[in-house]
């Protein structure tokens, strides 16, 4: 049966495509060499990875118009549900002994876009390694090293400590870096923290968080970083504060606080 949003999108989508053909007098090796390409992506698992390089935060700006509260960010292709839930305090995310990078205090508060504090929100928060590598994704790293689950507190509020993420290039060596290449682009994406957060009255939002000064933050291969999702994020070398978080050196401290607006089946507050 015809899918009327299907048409309007896909009948749109397709006369784009004709139209550019026809502008760009696209050879048929041309057009060959493309859908091989979609060929080679879905083999080698990286169709996700293109797509979302080039199309996902326009999806996602989509979805931000009008929003109140926080805006949400991409997910990108690394997100993986059940992450382990962390005990605490100190809440720590997952991690080897000695994990390699700075340490880094991750707090703030989720509250509704009004201001109320929301208790017991689930924040789902997952990152690379010093090495720019994601556990489950990338081979060698433990199962769950840096992601893990926990609440906001009854005043909303919430803290964990884990390392600062680095830039990192996603992978070249596919054929999602041959298009790169071709573009002569770079494979960089500003170094950032992945977080969801989940309430049972607000639903579930996607964020992406990045940090001021961070190198790449106007160049992103992603071209996903918006200027309200990027954080102060300040060395703290004061040792008292170190102790509160079990750490005996100096850390990062970052802070982003959620604001959800309610779904329209939500009670109103
Ligand atoms: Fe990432």
């Amino acid at each position: 049966m015809p899918n009327d949003r299907v048409r309007a999108v896909v009948e749109d989508l397709e006369r784009t495509l004709v139209e550019l053909i026809r502008k760009h007098r696209v050879s048929h090796d041309e057009y060959r060499a493309a859908t091989d390409l979609i060929i080679a992506e879905v083999k080698a698992g990286e169709e996700s990875l293109l797509f979302d390089v080039f199309f996902e935060a326009a999806a996602t700006d989509v979805g931000n118009e009008g929003r109140e509260g926080s805006i949400e960010a991409i997910e990108g292709p690394f997100y993986l549900p059940g992450a382990p839930w962390l005990d605490g305090p100190p809440r720590v995310l997952p991690q080897r002994i000695g994990e390699p990078g700075i340490p880094m205090v991750f707090h703030g508060q989720v509250t509704t876009e009004k201001g109320m504090p929301l208790g017991g929100a689930e924040l789902d928060l997952w990152h690379a390694d010093a090495s720019g590598q994601y556990s489950q994704i990338h081979p060698g790293i433990p199962e769950w090293n840096l992601r893990g689950r926990f609440c906001s507190d009854d005043e909303g509020r919430f803290e964990v400590r884990t390392i600062a993420p680095p830039p990192y290039e996603i992978p070249k060596d596919g054929p999602t870096g041959t298009v790169l290449n071709a573009l002569g682009r770079h494979f960089f994406r500003p170094a950032h923290l992945h977080v969801k957060v989940r309430h049972e009255y607000f639903g579930e939002r996607t964020s992406q968080l990045y940090f001021t000064g961070g190198e790449y933050l106007d160049s992103d291969v992603a071209n996903a970083v918006r200027d309200e999702l990027v954080i102060t994020a300040e060395l703290v070398e004061d040792s008292q504060a170190a102790l509160r978080y079990g750490l005996d050196q100096p850390f990062i401290d970052a802070r982003y606080d959620f604001a959800f607006a309610p779904s329209s089946e939500a009670p109103g507050d």
